[in-house]
């Protein structure tokens, strides 16, 4: 079997030993990196900010080059890899605000913002406001929305950086990350003559951290735009407003010995990324580093919109009810867990444009939504061990018959845990409160998916849920909870 754990790894005295939140790839048989699997999820942070593949990656290595240039130590350095690569991990969390304040496409909105100075009035930050302030709105909404726009921007701004950095900062300590890469992350907006946001902090009173995050974001984002001469000029130019003049040194020196670009856009980016992790973590049998990643992306993606919240625990909690039903192994149930922690990562590349639109999508719209399981199954397949749980993942909205989506798979190529998850998600679509409607009934629930049955759902993992009483239950499940409720189930 492929998801299997290694038996030559010690054993964890807190927990339990079939909770090995190892997958490793059986053949290879070597431990799984904490860095390959932030790397490969921090593609979903891209998506989110509307940046090419690879952003937060490549920020990551500029970030690392520039550390190391100035002598910071293998800890220091340790801290600032994961708040680089997590750098963006608050972006959802703000986007339907964003959405609302604009009245436009959040991630566009986002992927633009990145290249804007909005420090000062200039003339990009009026095309800015043209571009993404109620676009397509009739001339007297539009002038109003602009006219709102001009007057809140200062404090739009600091609300949704604050949002987005707050948040960032929790869920990297939800992740079990240290204080140093949770405050890093906090001030990332932060700029050295202090009109940075959300504190206005000013010059060393930002954390070093912050300060090569700032910079390394901002030379990734005008590389892939623009080139590598129009990111230096852009760092050159915002140097003591923006950025701290010692760290720019390090830069332009950096350049000048032809260092700082070196495979940044060739395929080689992802692997060069791990090879710059200082102190190459793993993740042990019996931690519980893996899931508190599943837990914390689960949350990433459930705050892209009140329509989804809390979806990703539903689903979690619903697929374990099915699985302990059909008593599968403990180690499986804690797969299938992970797979719908994770099964809407994708989402966060649906644009809130759609995904809080209140009537039907049009079909436009309709094939961007029908894309979140690939982009799914794209982010899972990325990370060493997890071939099999991107298979399940990205199969949630799959049907027996075959007309479910994105790859119209049949009952055949459906195993269970595909099957737990189909109708897991279901469930917790339909049970859940949601703002444009109350929670349905749980008979009229399990009627709606029995009508479903047996040709598109299956007809076991319906009854295995109604068998295990459960309702509408988004409650945040930690892995000592889990290990808790299965103390004493027995498994076949
Ligand atoms: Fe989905
Ligand atoms: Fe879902």
């Amino acid at each position: 079997m492929l998801y299997f754990m290694s038996a030559t790894i010690a054993a964890d005295p807190a927990l339990p030993s079939w909770i090995a939140p190892c997958y490793l790839e059986a053949q290879v048989g070597t431990t799984m990196r904490t860095g390959a699997v932030v790397s490969a999820l921090s593609h979903a942070l891209d998506l989110s900010t509307g940046q090419p593949t690879g952003h937060s990656i490549r920020s990551c290595i500029l970030g690392m080059r520039i550390a190391e240039e100035i002598g910071l130590s293998d800890e220091v350095r340790n801290d600032l890899y994961y708040a680089l690569l997590l750098k963006d991990c608050g972006c959802s969390s703000n986007a339907s605000k964003t959405f609302h304040a604009l009245g436009s496409d959040d991630i566009k909105a986002k992927r633009d913002v990145k290249t804007t100075d909005w420090t000062r009035i200039s003339w990009e930050t009026i095309q800015y406001a043209f571009s993404h302030v109620a676009p397509g709105k009739p001339f007297l909404e539009r002038s109003r929305a602009l006219f709102r726009m001009a007057l809140h921007q200062k404090q739009h701004t600091k609300d949704v950086v604050k949002i987005r950095c707050e948040r960032g900062s929790t869920l990297a300590r939800l992740m079990e990350l240290s204080d140093e890469t949770a405050h890093g992350i906090l001030s990332l907006d932060e700029h050295w003559d202090g009109r940075g946001n959300p504190d206005g902090l000013r010059k060393t009173e930002i954390p070093i951290l912050s300060r090569i995050m700032l910079l390394a974001q901002t030379l990734e984002v005008f590389l892939a735009s623009q080139g590598a001469e129009a990111a230096l000029a852009v760092v050159n130019g915002r140097s003591k407003a923006w950025f701290d003049p010692d760290l720019i040194k390090a830069v332009r020196s950096l350049a000048r010995r032809k260092e700082l670009w070196t495979h940044l856009l060739s395929d080689r980016a992802f692997t060069l990324g791990l090879e710059m992790e200082p102190q190459q973590k793993v993740m042990k049998k019996g931690d519980t580093t893996l899931d508190s990643i599943c837990l914390a992306f689960a949350q990433i993606v459930d705050a892209k919109s009140p329509f989804t919240f809390n979806h990703s625990n539903g689903v979690a909690n619903a697929a374990v009810a099915i699985a302990r039903v059909l008593k599968l192994k403990r180690e499986r149930i804690l797969f299938i867990r992970h797979a719908a922690l994770l099964h809407d990562l994708g989402k966060l590349s649906v644009p809130n444009t759609i995904l809080e639109k209140p009537g039907k999508p049009t079909d436009e719209e309709w094939e961007v939504l029908r894309l979140h399981p690939f982009y799914t199954w794209k982010i899972l397949a990325g990370i060493p061990g997890f071939r099999e749980m991107s298979e399940i993942a990205a199969s949630h909205h799959e049907k027996l018959n075959g007309r479910g989506y994105f790859r119209g798979l049949t009952a055949e190529q459906l195993p269970i845990e595909a099957r737990i998850l189909v109708v897991a998600d279901i469930f917790d679509a339909l049970s859940a409160k949601r703002p444009y409607r109350d929670s349905l009934p749980l008979e009229t629930v399990f009627q709606i998916m029995r009508k479903d049955t047996p040709h598109a759902l299956d007809v076991t993992c319906v009854e295995a849920l109604q068998q295990s009483g459960i309702g509408c239950d988004q409650t945040f499940v930690g892995l000592q909870n889990l290990h808790d409720q299965l103390a004493s189930y027995q498994e076949y």
